[in-house]
């Protein structure tokens, strides 16, 4: 893989990654037989995700649901190179033809950010306080070589600022003055400074409002039908959540893969016992609302 930073700009990239998309419809990722272990003093590992196996199709957006502790970050960490000694990822995870986890610094360096983004956990508080968003995002984009100067750096953050629907006065505020939902805007257009052709969503809008929630997973999604972002692995406990945004769906209990299958049939006729309690839930949910909204004054 070229380990050259990428000099290309932001609307070549954009262009290319939809002409690969309608070229492409095979793999994208898979996932073969991994087992990730964390190192927990003397000689202990504790298993965090075992015998995991998926993959991803071009474009696809797949989801991964499970309770608390279940194993989903550690499976997108692993998918990101980021397992290291004394911790122990084994498996494969192939993109592009190699092995994610046998590549070197190098290779890891051009992979992420330009194939794959990860938009962590909680994310949004990893914005640095002291200095504007505008200068948070100008030193990513430069760092990351996606421009080569600050005039560059300047314009494209205003650029990544509007497709969030974010106006060109938040490039000047500080990350203290922004709301939550407005801070989850900044670092999903950081994210797609360099067009990944996979994103991964790390429980991306967990601490917002239900509206808020709403609002921008619906900006994600026109990101992604505009080709800005080529498949999504959407990480969520929720699964409402889910449904409105993915394809498909994995479920993790303890570590394990219980359930994939596309949404609509999960959300239909679920296999596995705890998929089935909350599809059921939800089912309820929706039905108590209903009939809330139908007691509403008018
Ligand atoms: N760096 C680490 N060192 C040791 N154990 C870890 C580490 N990271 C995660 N774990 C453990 O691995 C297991 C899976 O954690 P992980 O963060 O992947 O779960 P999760 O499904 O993302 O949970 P949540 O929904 O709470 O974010 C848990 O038992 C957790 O305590
Ligand atoms: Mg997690």
């Amino acid at each position: 893989m070229d380990s050259s930073p990428p000099s290309r700009t932001c609307s070549r990239n954009i262009e290319e990654l939809a002409s690969n998309q309608s070229l492409q419809t095979g793999t994208a990722l898979s996932v073969k037989d991994l087992n990730v272990s964390y190192f927990i003093g003397s000689k202990d590992l504790l298993p965090a995700c075992r015998n995991v196996q998926f993959d991803t199709r071009v474009g696809e957006s797949v989801g991964l649901l499970g309770e608390s502790g279940a194993g989903k970050s550690t499976v997108a960490y692993a998918v990101m190179g980021l397992i290291e000694p004394p911790n122990k990822a084994t498996g494969e995870i192939i993109y592009g033809g190699k092995n994610v986890l046998a590549m070197s610094q190098d290779e890891l360096r051009s992979f992420r950010w330009n194939e794959v983004a990860m938009i962590f956990q909680a994310a949004m508080n990893s914005l640095d306080p002291i200095v504007t968003v505008g200068k948070n995002m100008d030193e990513l984009v430069l760092d990351k070589g996606v421009v080569q100067n600050k005039q560059e750096a300047r314009e494209l953050s205003k650029k990544l600022l509007a497709t969030v629907d974010l106006s060109e006065d938040v490039y000047k505020m500080y990350p203290f003055e922004l709301s939550g939902g407005m801070k989850q805007r900044v670092i999903i257009s950081m994210a797609l400074a360099t067009n990944p052709k996979i994103l991964i969503l790390d429980e991306p809008t967990t601490a917002l409002d239900t509206i808020t929630q709403f609002s921008v997973l619906s900006t994600i999604k026109s990101l992604k039908n505009e080709g800005r972002v080529g498949g999504l692995l959407l990480i969520s406990h929720d699964i409402s959540v889910q449904a409105f945004m993915v394809d498909r769906i994995l479920i993790m209990l303890k570590g394990l893969v219980v359930e994939d299958a596309p949404i609509k049939t999960v959300m239909e006729s679920a296999k596995h016992p705890y998929t089935q309690v909350l599809t059921e839930k939800l089912r309820l949910t929706l039905q108590k609302d209903r009939s809330q909204v139908h007691q509403l004054p008018q």
